[in-house]
């Protein structure tokens, strides 16, 4: 039988790297996926990765997807030796560093398989699986982007340090806001960056511990601003988010030099979203016109960016 899979393309609003501590954070499910289509194959794993990318991204995360997959396959007892299997990847993601495409994939798989194999997974066991392969990309991932991948919508996650069920708490927001993810084409590894984090956070706790108190505050009323649907608060609070990741070292005049262009076009805030140091931008730009103004200027910046929203159902 052909398994079909799909899984969301994500955008943290509020969190990065902190989330990794069991501070929680604020996600968003992207409209693109990323689709996995499996069949019979001929013998062991054929793999043919038709997803569109930034360039060189696919080649550079080679050896994480082969992970992923690997570790996937492991925690399902799939033994493509014995069970051979081709697997086709596609969809309207591009992806970039930033986006969760490495959970999008684990996702669009982890629901392909259970087609394939008819074997009648809920949302909880792909988000499981999809966690699994997250591993072979993130090393010690906190889980929010599979989760995102798996359950859509926009989302309060909260990792659970003791190794129980991490939080996860549906958000409601009045409509979908427009918004313009960028791209400034540098591609990261994540396990690099969040180690590198850490090592940091371990040299320096108390700067780290005041950082991290400071963006608990950021937290709460961006919760508020949401539930307010005041974006001219929730564009300002995400410019202070980002202030919290240049000092952590997370920036990188790629992504401030975004954020400078289509905040210079009106957009109410801007940060960078995911792994950081490279990766991609999001600028909040409510309302269509704006949202075109700023694409606009960041294109005219010299970086690609695209028109979405968060908070799509
Ligand atoms: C990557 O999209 C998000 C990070 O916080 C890593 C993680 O949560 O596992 C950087």
């Amino acid at each position: 039988m052909t398994g079909h899979g799909k899984g969301f393309g994500k955008v943290i609003l509020f969190g990065e790297h902190i989330v990794v501590y069991g501070y929680p954070a604020i996600v968003s499910a992207m409209g693109n996926v990323t689709t996995a289509v499996v069949v019979d194959g001929k013998e062991g794993l054929t793999i043919v990765d038709n997803r569109p990318e930034t360039p060189g991204y696919k080649e550079k995360k080679l050896g994480e997807r082969d992970r992923a997959l690997g570790l996937m396959f492991k925690f399902m007892n799939i033994d493509t030796q014995k069970t051979p299997l081709k697997i086709t990847l596609g969809g309207n993601l591009v992806c970039a560093s930033g986006k969760g495409s490495s959970a999008a994939l684990a996702t669009s798989i982890a629901r392909a398989l259970n087609d394939h194999f008819s074997l009648g997974l809920n949302d909880d066991q792909i988000n499981e699986i999809a966690y699994e392969g997250e591993k072979g990309s993130a090393g010690t991932p906190s889980g929010i982007d599979n989760t995102a991948s798996t359950y859509g919508g926009l989302l309060v996650f909260k990792k659970n340090l003791e190794g129980g069920p991490n939080q996860i708490e549906r958000m409601k927001i009045k409509q979908p806001v427009e918004i313009v993810l960028a791209n400034t084409g540098i591609t990261q590894e994540t396990k690099e960056v969040v180690s590198d984090i850490r090592s940091k956070k371990e040299a320096e706790p108390e700067k780290y511990d005041k950082l991290f108190s400071d963006y608990m505050k950021i937290f709460d009323e961006a919760k508020e601003a949401i539930g307010d649907f005041d974006m001219k608060k929730l564009g300002s609070l995400m410019d202070e988010k980002q202030d919290i990741l240049r000092e952590m070292t997370l920036s990188c005049p790629e992504i401030e030099k975004i954020i400078k262009a289509g905040k210079t076009k009106g957009a109410l805030g801007g940060k960078l979203t995911g792994t950081g140091r490279g990766g991609s931008v999001i600028l909040l730009t409510p309302g269509k016109e704006l949202q075109e103004k700023v694409l606009k200027a960041v294109k005219e910046s010299g970086f690609d960016a695209i028109k979405t929203f968060i908070g799509a159902k």
